[in-house]
């Protein structure tokens, strides 16, 4: 073993970086207009908006005249403006104006980092790594945000942990006890987990409490007398920094990552269900199939909010009481977890 490794393996899960050669998803393409936003990954404050073309750029958020935050700024000309002294820098943080530069002076050779940022299925996904790595890796992507057959819902979640604790959270499938007045799911058993270098699939069977099979079924989600439990396969996923699940055929939910900090960790839950059964569906015009997915939109996301609230408050408990005492053990049955640990070890590791 190399000394970095074992650095790494002693090193405390809980205080783990991320691996910077990913693809993060730090906003909503929703969220991001001409009007800068500022969100953070990983101790980066970074300042994301749009040119008139609606591409979306980002740049480090910090303006290098005095060090304020650049998103507090405007875009002009498809440059960003500072708003205190008016700098303007390109898309690429090379500072191209400066309103009170005298005759005799030059521009400062003040450039700041910028990032790679695409914009792909609802979502703005950016690349702090090195750029070396950023041919070799594309985003995850969620291929059924643009399909018809596939209905979605998003929730927001904000909590006050570290980003192990949220993947373990969503990789361990017998918390399904804490979700029973929600009836997400029942009577989890792990069966199989498969891994490698950039991933972690548990194969768990389940009971589901839903069964998408004709039209009408779509109203389960919001009246539960309808709902009969039945068993299901239910695959979870780690593929690092995200996160996936399948239960049966008729649901996906993606989680995907934005770990601010050490103890701050922002995600985007986004539920699919399907209307694959539905074959009547699928011969009617694309105009009215886009109505359909479009006027459903959010339909679970009720359901979906009050999962993260009963979750977030496990998740930010535990940290906590990590906090307060680190060398306190968990007692943890769940082998998927220690498999979800070694990945995220090893993700830092090969870094070194
Ligand atoms: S602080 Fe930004 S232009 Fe002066
Ligand atoms: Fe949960």
């Amino acid at each position: 073993m190399t000394s970095i490794s074992q650095a790494v393996q002693s090193l405390d899960v809980r205080q783990l970086g991320i691996n910077p050669n990913h693809w993060y998803v730090v906003a909503r393409s929703k969220e991001v207009t001409n009007k800068p936003i500022s969100v953070t990954l990983w101790q980066q404050a970074i300042a994301l908006y749009r040119d008139s073309t609606g591409t979306v750029y980002a740049l480090e958020d910090r303006c290098p005249h005095r060090q304020v935050k650049l998103s507090h700024g405007q875009v002009i000309a498809n440059q960003l403006e500072c708003a205190y002294h008016g700098w303007r820098f390109d898309s690429t943080g090379e500072c191209v104006a400066v309103p009170y530069l005298a005759a005799n002076q030059k521009l400062p050779s003040c450039k700041i980092r910028h990032y790679p940022v695409k914009e792909q299925h609802g979502f703005i996904w950016l690349f702090p790594g090195d750029v070396e790595m950023l041919h070799v890796k594309s985003p995850m992507g969620l291929p059924e945000w643009d399909h018809l057959n596939y209905i979605a819902s998003v929730a927001v979640i904000n909590c006050n942990a570290h980003y192990s604790y949220l993947i373990e959270n969503l990789m361990d499938m017998y918390h399904g006890h804490l979700h029973q007045d929600l009836q997400a799911w029942a009577e989890a058993s792990l069966q199989d987990i498969d891994e490698d270098a950039n991933r972690v699939d548990a194969h768990y069977t389940a009971l589901s409490f839903y069964k998408i099979d004709r039209i009408w079924s779509i109203s389960q989600l919001f009246f539960p007398a309808l709902r009969q439990l039945h068993p299901e396969p239910l695959d979870v996923s780690y593929i690092y920094p995200h996160w996936v699940s399948k239960l049966g055929n008729d649901f996906k939910i993606y989680c995907l990552l934005c770990p601010v900090n050490e103890t701050q960790t922002k995600a985007y839950l986004i539920h699919f269900t399907s209307l694959n059964a539905f074959d009547k569906l699928h011969k009617l015009p694309i105009w009215f199939r886009r109505f359909v997915k479009d006027s459903l939109f959010d339909a679970a996301k009720k359901l979906l909010d009050g999962l993260v609230v009963q979750d977030v408050k496990m998740i930010e408990e535990e940290q906590q009481a990590y906090l307060q005492n680190p060398d306190r053990r968990n007692y943890e049955l769940n082998r998927a977890l220690v498999s979800v640990q070694r990945l995220m070890r090893s993700q830092i590791e090969n870094l070194g």
